[in-house]
Protein backbone atom coordinates (compact mmCIF):
# COMPACT_ATOMS: atom_id res chain seq x y z
CA UNK A 1 0.00 0.00 0.00
CA UNK A 2 1.24 4.08 -0.94
CA UNK A 3 2.45 5.01 2.70
CA UNK A 4 0.29 8.00 2.18
CA UNK A 5 -2.67 5.93 2.17
CA UNK A 6 -1.48 3.95 5.02
CA UNK A 7 -0.97 6.90 6.99
CA UNK A 8 -4.46 8.52 6.08
CA UNK A 9 -6.06 5.21 6.40
CA UNK A 10 -4.54 4.96 10.19
CA UNK A 11 -5.93 8.46 11.14
CA UNK A 12 -2.52 9.55 11.26
CA UNK A 13 -4.23 12.84 9.01
CA UNK A 14 -5.79 13.27 5.47
CA UNK A 15 -4.64 12.08 2.38
CA UNK A 16 -3.37 15.82 1.97
CA UNK A 17 -1.83 16.59 5.50
CA UNK A 18 0.33 13.45 5.67
CA UNK A 19 1.61 14.67 2.31
CA UNK A 20 2.77 17.57 4.03
CA UNK A 21 3.63 15.64 7.18
CA UNK A 22 6.01 13.02 4.68
CA UNK A 23 7.62 16.44 2.66
CA UNK A 24 8.62 17.68 6.29
CA UNK A 25 10.34 15.19 7.19
CA UNK A 26 8.18 13.79 9.93
CA UNK A 27 7.44 10.32 8.63
CA UNK A 28 9.83 7.21 8.72
CA UNK A 29 9.42 4.48 7.54
CA UNK A 30 11.97 1.22 9.16
CA UNK A 31 13.70 3.97 10.95
CA UNK A 32 14.49 5.75 7.48
CA UNK A 33 13.30 9.23 7.07
CA UNK A 34 10.75 8.63 4.60
CA UNK A 35 10.63 11.26 1.28
CA UNK A 36 7.90 9.58 -1.75
CA UNK A 37 4.63 9.38 -0.57
CA UNK A 38 4.03 6.49 -2.83
CA UNK A 39 6.83 4.45 -1.47
CA UNK A 40 5.53 1.07 -0.90
CA UNK A 41 4.77 -0.49 2.61
CA UNK A 42 3.14 -3.54 4.14
CA UNK A 43 2.37 -4.85 7.67
CA UNK A 44 5.85 -5.84 8.77
CA UNK A 45 7.02 -2.19 7.70
CA UNK A 46 7.77 -0.12 11.07
CA UNK A 47 6.18 3.54 10.29
CA UNK A 48 6.50 6.53 12.20
CA UNK A 49 4.90 9.70 12.41
CA UNK A 50 5.62 12.50 14.35
CA UNK A 51 7.61 10.01 16.69
CA UNK A 52 4.93 7.96 17.56
CA UNK A 53 4.36 4.69 15.75
CA UNK A 54 1.66 4.06 13.25
CA UNK A 55 1.07 0.57 13.77
CA UNK A 56 -1.73 -1.40 10.92
CA UNK A 57 -4.90 -1.70 12.93
CA UNK A 58 -8.27 -3.68 10.94
CA UNK A 59 -10.63 -1.35 12.74
CA UNK A 60 -10.77 1.09 14.91
CA UNK A 61 -13.00 1.45 17.95
CA UNK A 62 -13.79 4.17 20.45
CA UNK A 63 -15.90 5.20 23.36
CA UNK A 64 -17.77 8.20 23.05
CA UNK A 65 -19.25 10.07 26.26
CA UNK A 66 -22.04 11.47 24.23
CA UNK A 67 -23.64 15.11 24.94
CA UNK A 68 -27.31 16.40 24.81
CA UNK A 69 -28.00 18.29 21.50
CA UNK A 70 -26.23 16.25 18.91
CA UNK A 71 -28.03 12.96 16.67
CA UNK A 72 -26.71 9.41 17.07
CA UNK A 73 -26.04 9.72 12.83
CA UNK A 74 -23.00 10.07 10.62
CA UNK A 75 -24.08 13.30 8.47
CA UNK A 76 -27.07 15.46 8.76
CA UNK A 77 -27.51 19.10 7.01
CA UNK A 78 -29.26 20.23 9.74
CA UNK A 79 -28.13 19.05 12.85
CA UNK A 80 -24.60 18.01 14.56
CA UNK A 81 -24.23 14.30 14.48
CA UNK A 82 -22.24 12.36 16.90
CA UNK A 83 -19.07 12.14 13.91
CA UNK A 84 -19.01 15.82 14.08
CA UNK A 85 -17.54 15.38 17.55
CA UNK A 86 -14.53 13.63 15.84
CA UNK A 87 -11.81 15.49 13.94
CA UNK A 88 -12.61 15.40 10.24
CA UNK A 89 -9.67 12.92 9.40
CA UNK A 90 -10.82 10.29 11.25
CA UNK A 91 -14.82 9.94 10.74
CA UNK A 92 -14.18 7.77 7.40
CA UNK A 93 -15.89 4.68 7.63
CA UNK A 94 -17.06 4.92 11.27
CA UNK A 95 -20.72 5.29 12.53
CA UNK A 96 -22.18 4.71 15.94
CA UNK A 97 -23.51 0.76 17.48
CA UNK A 98 -26.75 0.98 18.48
CA UNK A 99 -28.84 4.82 18.74
CA UNK A 100 -29.33 7.12 21.03
CA UNK A 101 -32.07 9.87 21.49
CA UNK A 102 -30.91 13.47 20.91
CA UNK A 103 -31.26 14.32 24.70
CA UNK A 104 -29.59 11.43 26.18
CA UNK A 105 -26.04 11.64 27.01
CA UNK A 106 -23.25 8.58 28.04
CA UNK A 107 -21.91 5.57 26.62
CA UNK A 108 -21.62 5.43 23.23
CA UNK A 109 -19.31 3.06 20.79
CA UNK A 110 -18.30 4.35 17.54
CA UNK A 111 -16.46 2.35 15.48
CA UNK A 112 -15.91 0.88 11.65
CA UNK A 113 -16.54 -2.65 12.49
CA UNK A 114 -19.48 -3.97 11.57
CA UNK A 115 -19.37 -6.85 13.03
CA UNK A 116 -19.09 -5.79 16.40
CA UNK A 117 -22.36 -3.64 15.58
CA UNK A 118 -23.91 -6.95 15.32
CA UNK A 119 -22.69 -8.91 17.72
CA UNK A 120 -23.73 -5.87 20.21
CA UNK A 121 -26.98 -4.82 18.91
CA UNK A 122 -28.81 -7.40 17.61
CA UNK A 123 -31.89 -8.46 19.57
CA UNK A 124 -30.86 -12.17 19.49
CA UNK A 125 -27.86 -11.01 21.63
CA UNK A 126 -29.52 -9.65 24.49
CA UNK A 127 -26.77 -7.69 25.74
CA UNK A 128 -27.63 -6.08 28.78
CA UNK A 129 -27.65 -1.77 28.75
CA UNK A 130 -28.03 -0.24 31.88
CA UNK A 131 -29.08 3.90 32.07
CA UNK A 132 -29.29 6.34 34.64
CA UNK A 133 -32.64 8.08 34.91
CA UNK A 134 -34.64 10.73 36.22
CA UNK A 135 -38.19 11.22 36.48
CA UNK A 136 -40.80 13.68 36.71
CA UNK A 137 -42.45 11.92 39.49
CA UNK A 138 -41.30 9.70 42.24
CA UNK A 139 -40.79 5.78 41.11
CA UNK A 140 -42.15 2.97 42.77
CA UNK A 141 -42.01 -0.63 43.69
CA UNK A 142 -45.30 -1.22 41.61
CA UNK A 143 -42.80 0.11 38.47
CA UNK A 144 -40.48 -2.21 39.56
CA UNK A 145 -42.40 -5.05 39.52
CA UNK A 146 -44.41 -4.51 36.14
CA UNK A 147 -40.77 -3.46 34.43
CA UNK A 148 -39.52 -6.95 35.60
CA UNK A 149 -42.50 -9.08 33.84
CA UNK A 150 -41.70 -6.96 30.55
CA UNK A 151 -44.60 -4.26 29.60
CA UNK A 152 -46.79 -4.12 26.79
CA UNK A 153 -47.68 -0.64 25.36
CA UNK A 154 -51.29 0.20 24.66
CA UNK A 155 -50.45 0.24 20.84
CA UNK A 156 -49.04 -3.39 21.28
CA UNK A 157 -45.75 -3.10 21.52
CA UNK A 158 -44.32 -5.42 23.93
CA UNK A 159 -40.79 -4.58 26.11
CA UNK A 160 -39.24 -7.42 27.34
CA UNK A 161 -38.37 -7.60 31.36
CA UNK A 162 -36.09 -4.79 32.96
CA UNK A 163 -34.55 -4.26 36.00
CA UNK A 164 -35.20 -0.81 37.31
CA UNK A 165 -33.32 -0.50 41.00
CA UNK A 166 -34.61 3.01 42.43
CA UNK A 167 -32.33 5.49 44.48
CA UNK A 168 -33.77 4.49 48.09
CA UNK A 169 -32.50 8.30 48.84
CA UNK A 170 -34.36 10.31 46.08
CA UNK A 171 -37.28 7.81 44.25
CA UNK A 172 -37.08 10.21 41.05
CA UNK A 173 -34.14 8.14 40.07
CA UNK A 174 -33.03 5.20 39.11
CA UNK A 175 -31.06 2.55 37.33
CA UNK A 176 -32.70 0.79 34.48
CA UNK A 177 -31.56 -1.73 32.56
CA UNK A 178 -33.15 -3.04 29.59
CA UNK A 179 -31.35 -6.21 26.87
CA UNK A 180 -33.32 -4.69 24.06
CA UNK A 181 -33.08 -0.66 21.98
CA UNK A 182 -36.25 -0.60 20.53
CA UNK A 183 -37.20 3.31 19.61
CA UNK A 184 -37.22 5.54 23.08
CA UNK A 185 -37.81 2.63 24.75
CA UNK A 186 -37.10 3.71 28.36
CA UNK A 187 -39.03 6.75 27.95
CA UNK A 188 -41.75 4.85 26.40
CA UNK A 189 -41.84 2.38 29.27
CA UNK A 190 -41.71 4.99 31.88
CA UNK A 191 -44.56 7.00 29.61
CA UNK A 192 -46.75 3.66 30.25
CA UNK A 193 -46.46 3.85 33.99
CA UNK A 194 -47.77 7.73 33.84
CA UNK A 195 -44.04 9.56 34.27
CA UNK A 196 -41.74 11.19 32.28
CA UNK A 197 -38.40 10.95 31.82
CA UNK A 198 -36.42 13.98 32.02
CA UNK A 199 -32.50 13.28 32.13
CA UNK A 200 -31.56 9.77 30.81
CA UNK A 201 -27.32 8.73 30.92
CA UNK A 202 -26.19 5.44 29.22
CA UNK A 203 -23.47 4.01 32.02
CA UNK A 204 -22.67 0.63 30.41
CA UNK A 205 -23.04 -1.74 27.68
CA UNK A 206 -22.45 -5.24 28.53
CA UNK A 207 -19.76 -5.34 31.04
CA UNK A 208 -17.90 -1.99 29.24
CA UNK A 209 -18.48 1.07 31.46
CA UNK A 210 -18.32 4.56 30.73
CA UNK A 211 -15.25 6.27 31.61
CA UNK A 212 -16.73 8.82 34.08
CA UNK A 213 -13.40 10.83 33.41
CA UNK A 214 -14.30 11.35 29.51
CA UNK A 215 -16.33 14.89 29.72
CA UNK A 216 -19.10 14.84 27.92
CA UNK A 217 -18.31 15.13 24.01
CA UNK A 218 -14.85 13.75 24.87
CA UNK A 219 -13.87 10.27 23.28
CA UNK A 220 -10.83 7.81 23.55
CA UNK A 221 -9.81 4.57 22.46
CA UNK A 222 -11.01 1.57 24.05
CA UNK A 223 -8.48 -0.12 25.70
CA UNK A 224 -7.32 -3.96 24.50
CA UNK A 225 -8.91 -5.11 27.82
CA UNK A 226 -12.27 -3.38 27.23
CA UNK A 227 -12.51 -4.72 23.51
CA UNK A 228 -12.11 -8.15 25.13
CA UNK A 229 -15.02 -7.45 27.10
CA UNK A 230 -17.13 -6.20 25.02
CA UNK A 231 -16.37 -9.49 22.52
CA UNK A 232 -17.04 -11.34 25.55
CA UNK A 233 -20.85 -9.39 25.45
CA UNK A 234 -21.79 -10.95 29.05
CA UNK A 235 -25.57 -10.06 29.93
CA UNK A 236 -25.35 -10.70 33.85
CA UNK A 237 -28.74 -8.60 35.33
CA UNK A 238 -31.63 -9.79 34.27
N1 LIG B 1 -34.30 4.58 25.72
C1 LIG B 1 -34.74 5.82 25.38
O1 LIG B 1 -35.90 6.14 25.58
N2 LIG B 1 -33.86 6.67 24.83
C2 LIG B 1 -32.55 6.37 24.61
O2 LIG B 1 -31.80 7.21 24.12
C3 LIG B 1 -32.12 5.09 24.97
C4 LIG B 1 -33.00 4.20 25.53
Amino acid sequence: MRLDKYLADMGAGSRSQVKQLIKKGLVSVNGIKASDPGMAVGGADTVECNGALISHRDHFYYMLNKPAGVITATEDDRQKTVLDLFPENMRKRLFPVGRLDKDTVGLLIITDDGQLDHELMAPSHHVDKCYLLKTDKPMDAEDRAVFKEGIELKDGTRFKEALLEIDPEDPCSARITISEGKYHQIKRMLLARGKEVIYLKRLSIGELQLDESLEEGAFRELTEEELNILHKKKSKAL
